[in-house]
């Protein structure tokens, strides 16, 4: 068992609220009702910067009656996933050992703690794969996206979720509704940050929105925008097809970034989108200098801004414009309390539409092809299949 899977097992039965069983393994108990685990448990491994296997680890067991195993059908490509595989590392998060890959599931429970009420073996669930430490002060305030000892699936030390099998808590499990599915089921991640950002912007019916950034992030904002209410919602992109894409996805106008100051480039948006004074709403899903300086100088007095990409760590900021104009200025990380939920209800209910993103599907064995065609941009979502052996 590797240190991170100690280390998760270790922490995981004292982070739980109620008392830890003072067994190591209190599956002794589990429900497994016709279980089929099997005890062959594929994974997708990144040894180190451009280097990933397959490679058999131990199934994960039950850590705390509260526990779950879901056996892993679907899970979508992240841009982190594929910065871990290209760079090893993000920021200060280093894979300095080997590390599953993958954090955008869905799958079907095949074990169950014997304290688990909600779920069954057989269940459809979505995967909210970061566990806080549910005691924290940010834990404690309902800010557990914020929690000081997150363990988030494939960010170092922790692994992903590309493996057959995967150990949850049952309320990070959501259970998928009639006639949703898997597939679905993988995209509530992105649709979660999504919901997480748009609430952090606070987006009120009838209100005017730009969304910077038309990659699976920015489309899904612009899809709750319209689902919070939003009247007029602007796609930002500097890629035509993907414009083209947001436009028939869920934006109701579209503008094309251009090499011009911020300040021309934002008088054009708005003469063209028709933003009168300014857009009540805008959020940075690109993380480009540009988008950021042009989205807080096209905002109107008073208006919101929420940072949701994640480029450069450092830019030049246009702070005297958000000064004078009294911009409310917000960054979004993750999703929290309700997030998940609200991501599988507007799902599950047809208010939002996450079919068209999945834009390709590939085997497991695939995986590497399917890294590869995110890193050159194909498509919008690719979902991998979960191991069948
Ligand atoms: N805050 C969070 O919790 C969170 C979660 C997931 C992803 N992210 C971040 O959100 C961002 C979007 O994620 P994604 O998966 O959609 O990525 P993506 O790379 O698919 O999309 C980014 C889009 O921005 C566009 N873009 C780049 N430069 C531009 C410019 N100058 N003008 C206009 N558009 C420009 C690109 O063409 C692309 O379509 C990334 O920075 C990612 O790291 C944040
Ligand atoms: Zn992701
Ligand atoms: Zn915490």
């Amino acid at each position: 068992m590797s240190e991170s899977k100690n280390r998760r097992s270790a922490r995981r039965s004292t982070a739980d609220a109620p008392p830890a069983p003072t067994s190591p393994r209190s599956s002794k108990k589990a429900k497994t009702n016709g279980s089929s685990t099997s005890s062959r448990n594929l994974s997708f491994v990144l040894e180190k910067p451009g280097a990933v296997t397959f490679e058999d680890r131990p199934v994960p067991t039950l850590k705390s009656p509260h526990d779950v195993i879901v056996n892993v059908q679907y899970t979508g490509i992240c841009g982190s996933d594929v910065h871990y595989w290209v760079h090893g590392r993000i920021g200060n998060f280093v894979v300095e050992n080997p590390m599953v890959l993958g954090h955008e599931s869905a799958g079907v429970v095949t074990e169950v703690g014997e304290n688990v009420k909600s779920l069954k073996v057989g269940d459809r669930v979505a995967m909210e794969p970061g566990v806080p430490c549910r005691r924290c002060v940010r834990c404690r305030e309902g800010k557990y996206n914020l929690c000081f000892d997150m363990q988030f699936a494939a960010t170092p030390p922790f692994d992903g979720t590309l493996a057959r099998y995967y150990s949850l808590p049952e309320d990070f499990c959501y259970k998928l509704p009639e006639g949703m599915s898997l597939e679905e089921g993988a995209l509530i991640e992105p649709t979660a940050v999504a919901v997480h950002i748009c609430k952090q912007a606070g987006i009120k019916p009838g209100d005017k929105v730009v969304v910077f950034g038309a990659g699976p992030v920015g489309l899904l904002c612009c899809a709750v925008a319209k689902a919070f209410g939003a009247t007029k919602i602007v796609t930002v992109d500097i890629n035509e097809e993907r414009l083209q894409f947001a436009l028939k996805y869920a934006a109701s106008s579209a503008f094309r970034s251009q090499k011009e100051s911020a300040e021309d480039s934002a008088k054009r948006l708005i003469k063209d989108c028709d933003l009168g004074v300014g857009a009540d709403v805008i959020i940075d899903a690109s993380g480009a200098e540009p988008c950021i300086q042009t989205s807080i100088h096209a905002l109107r007095t008073g208006g919101t801004y929420v940072q949701g990409g994640m480029g450069k760590p450092d830019i030049e900021f246009p702070i005297v414009a958000m000064c004078v104009k009294e911009l409310n200025l917000k960054g979004s990380f993750r999703y929290g309390s309700g997030d998940y939920a609200l991501a599988v209800d507007l799902v599950g209910s047809g208010r939002l539409s996450v079919k068209e993103l999945i834009t390709g599907q590939v085997k497991f064995e695939d995986a590497e092809k399917a890294f590869e065609d995110v890193k050159a941009g194909k498509g919008i979502k690719i979902l991998i299949e979960g191991p069948k052996e």
